[in-house]
């Protein structure tokens, strides 16, 4: 079934929308996206997801080509135009599509972003399989570029890393840089040690994820310590929990690392619960 998508200003049949073969975002990964959930036809946080938007704008130097209130129509309309009840919508905003290929940015006077959205439906997202399993992770070395708190299009790496992940029999991939648990290829990396929460700390080395926000404020309403440190793969394969946290898995357990189980190997009780308080949260404060 064809989907609706917007393609600057315009809501098109999924084949028929067009960008430009000059367009930064295919010629340099020169753009940037954000990737909000939709749990019962509504938008989870979409306002952490905004604002991260904004923030890799800034850094880029790329003009914000819509106002709140225009992105969030735009959202709601594809949401109900493809009767979207659990799901995503993907949104990238590019430098646009200057007449020629050149490493100096175009005039943004003359050069306008692109923006591209489109849904993809994931009936039952929060009642995974997955999430009842947990994941299996191995570990590769971070060699990705140096400002990964930017989301941008760049995912080769990513997307490697991922193949790698499943050659191996497995879910995902953590990875690591000098000796610490960077993050994972699509998610941040979290482990429940000592009774606390440990995650990295927010700089240039991860994506400071929105999901990863919400959490550390339900950790917070609940009691659980959350300490923002590196930690090893070691420390990690010795912990009582390990989870992932992203917009599109939530809070998902993690069982194993490198082929070590992580506690019993199976989900523990703080990322469960973790995972019940955060969808609990996000859907009573649906957009
Ligand atoms: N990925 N780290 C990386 C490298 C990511 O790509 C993501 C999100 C996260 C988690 O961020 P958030 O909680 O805001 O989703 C961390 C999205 C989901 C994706 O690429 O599909």
């Amino acid at each position: 079934m064809s989907r609706t998508v917007y393609v600057n200003g315009d809501y098109v049949p999924e084949q028929e929308a067009k960008v430009s073969i000059f367009d930064r975002a295919f010629l340099m990964a020169d753009g940037v996206y954000e990737v909000t959930s939709v749990l019962g036809g509504k938008l989870i946080d979409f306002d952490g997801h905004l604002a991260r938007l904004q923030r890799s704008l800034d850094a880029l130097e790329i003009p914000n080509p819509l106002g709140r209130a225009a992105w969030l129509a735009i959202h709601r309309r594809l949401v109900a135009e493809n009767g979207i009840d659990d799901g995503l919508v993907y949104l990238q905003v590019t430098r646009g599509a200057p007449g020629d290929r050149d490493f100096a940015y175009p005039d943004p006077d003359t050069t306008a972003p692109t923006v591209v959205l489109f849904t993809q439906n994931k009936p039952g997202l929060a009642d995974s399989a997955q999430a009842r399993a947990g994941l299996k992770v191995i570990t590769v070395e971070d060699i990705r570029w140096g400002r990964r708190d930017i989301k941008t299009v760049q995912l080769l790496y990513p997307s490697m890393a991922k193949m790698m992940a499943k050659k191996a029999g497995c879910d995902d991939a953590w990875m690591v840089e000098d000796g610490f648990v960077t993050e994972g290829t699509s998610n941040n990396a979290w482990i429940a040690s000592g009774g606390k929460l440990v995650t990295r700390q927010r700089n240039t080395d991860i994506l400071h994820g929105i999901t990863r926000a919400a959490v550390m404020r339900c950790a917070a309403e609940t009691g659980v310590g959350v300490e923002e440190r590196p930690f090893t793969v070691a420390e990690a394969q010795a912990a009582e929990e390990a989870f992932i946290t992203s917009a599109s898995a939530f809070v998902m357990p993690v069982v194993a690392i490198d082929g070590a189980a992580v506690g019993a190997g199976v989900p523990g009780p703080v990322t469960r619960r973790l995972r019940e308080i955060y969808l609990e949260e996000m859907r009573a404060n649906a957009l």
